[in-house]
């Protein structure tokens, strides 16, 4: 048997069987076929020349021509004089399968939460602050450097959140890390797995990363004035995960008296991971700074640009007590040995520079566009549901009268290709969750938003 990869045109695996009582022409056009009709072979691929394959598989030229002209003649290859050989358009037997994110773009209208305006990404702002970063940044940079961030990454996130969130950030406390998910599977992997409490409802997502290392988060409830911390102090735990700025799923705000509470238990010995997911936009209410500022030592803040730019950048960060830096710093280097570079010169230059503040002004301003054009629709078009959590982030959540059947309003709202999320994953007794939708709008034009929400009124009706 014979393997060769070709040395010019298309990287490619051909097996040619010498033994075998098939002709090597018909071995050659099999393989071709099949690697055309399994997507390996992409249309409109250039194929080496006959006289190259022929020289790399060590066979006649004329069985190469042979081939390549039975292939031609099935439609497989197209033939054009000047241009060579190139895969035709053919269909695929087996393509591969469409991934999520491909099959999330076949809905119309897409009220999935968590995204921000994908459209908007600064990519120009982007691409310069990533040429200016790397003409200046020294080489060294581009080695195995600190798993916690490059220092000059860390200092412009140290300032941003100092200066727009009150955060006590000193740069050898923060370690950068893809997104906020890995901030929480390294922070789970280090926390006692009897004793984490996390609210309830809560982000689903952070539920299973948590269950993912071992530990069943201990349910807090959350009512109008957020996590209820009497009960989170009567549950044992010493660790809880919680959204105090605006709470996922709920929205509503950690109230003055509560937050007061949380750093007192916090204090009593206890560690708040503060998930500030989405702080960055607040519409009508007055700010409430992190909760980090007030008690740096008994607090874990965690934050991303997944609502300020894009989740796939991946790009998060996490300020820590001083006892948890090492151990934490310990575990990103396991897992990864640190984020991309390139991505912090980027970020670091885009903070530094004051275009990431531009680009969050003009998103607020485009947002809360959106969120009034959500308001007005649900308060037009589906008046029997309640909304909450409106004046801050890039969701909000609509409830509807107990023992309504939202499962048949989102299996129709996706029969008219209009993708919405209910709440009840978001509830550790999924059962036991009201009715109800999480909106998200950030990443929907006005016009989409009122079309979706009359889709959603059909539906319901
Ligand atoms: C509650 C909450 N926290 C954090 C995030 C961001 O996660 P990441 O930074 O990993 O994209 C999201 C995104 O939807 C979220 O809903």
């Amino acid at each position: 048997m014979m393997i060769s990869g070709t040395t010019s045109g298309p990287e490619l695996l051909v097996e040619l069987d010498r033994a075998a009582p098939e002709p090597l022409h018909r071995q050659l056009a099999n393989g071709l076929r099949d690697a055309i009709r399994t997507g390996r072979l992409a249309p409109a691929t250039r194929l080496p020349s006959t006289r190259v394959l022929a020289a790399d598989l060590g066979v006649s030229r004329r069985l190469v021509v042979e081939a390549y002209s039975q292939l031609t003649a099935e439609g497989f290859l197209l033939s054009r004089h000047g241009s060579g050989t190139r895969v035709a358009t053919v269909d695929t037997a087996s393509a591969p399968e469409r991934d999520a994110g491909e099959a999330m773009r076949h809905f119309d209208i897409d009220f999935a939460p968590g995204s921000p305006d994908l459209g908007s990404f600064p990519r120009h702002a982007w691409l310069r602050a990533l040429r200016q970063g790397l003409a200046e940044i020294e080489s060294h940079a581009f080695g195995y450097v600190a798993p916690q961030g490059l220092l000059t990454a860390r200092v412009a996130v140290a300032d941003y959140l100092r200066r727009t969130r009150g955060v006590l950030a000193d740069p050898q406390h923060i370690v950068l890390c893809s997104g906020a998910t890995q901030a929480i599977a390294l922070l789970a992997s280090l926390l006692p797995t009897q004793a984490v409490a996390m609210e309830d409802p809560g982000f689903w997502l952070h539920r299973m990363v948590l269950q993912h290392n071992g530990i069943e988060p201990i349910p807090v409830p959350v009512d109008d004035d957020g996590l209820d911390v009497a009960a989170l102090a009567d549950s044992g735990a010493t660790t809880v995960l919680a959204t105090p700025a605006h709470q996922s799923p709920t929205g509503v705000v950690l109230s003055a008296a509560r937050r007061t509470a949380l750093v007192q238990w916090a204090r009593a010995g206890h560690v708040v991971i503060e998930d500030d997911y989405d702080a960055e936009y607040r519409y009508d209410r007055a700010p409430v700074g992190a909760l980090q500022g007030i008690a740096p030592d008994r607090v874990v803040y965690v934050g991303s640009v997944s609502k300020t730019l894009a989740p796939g950048l991946r790009i998060g960060w996490m300020v820590l007590p001083a006892n948890l830096v090492g151990p934490v710093a310990l575990s990103k280097g396991l897992a990864d040995t640190g984020s991309s570079v390139m991505d912090q010169i980027a970020f670091a230059k885009l903070l530094t520079t004051g275009r990431y503040d531009r680009h969050l002004r003009q998103m607020r301003r485009r947002y809360l566009l959106r969120r009034n054009a959500l308001l007005r629709a649900l308060a037009r078009y589906l008046p029997e549901a309640t909304v909450l959590g409106a004046a801050a982030g890039v969701h909000l959540t609509v409830r509807f009268p107990d023992g309504f059947p939202i499962g048949e309003l989102v299996d129709r709202a996706a029969r008219m290709r209009v993708r919405v999320e209910p709440l009840a994953p978001c509830y550790a007794e999924s059962g036991s969750a009201p009715p109800g939708l999480m909106l998200g709008y950030a990443n929907l034009t006005e016009s989409q938003i009122v079309t979706g929400v009359c889709a959603l009124a059909r539906a319901a009706g």
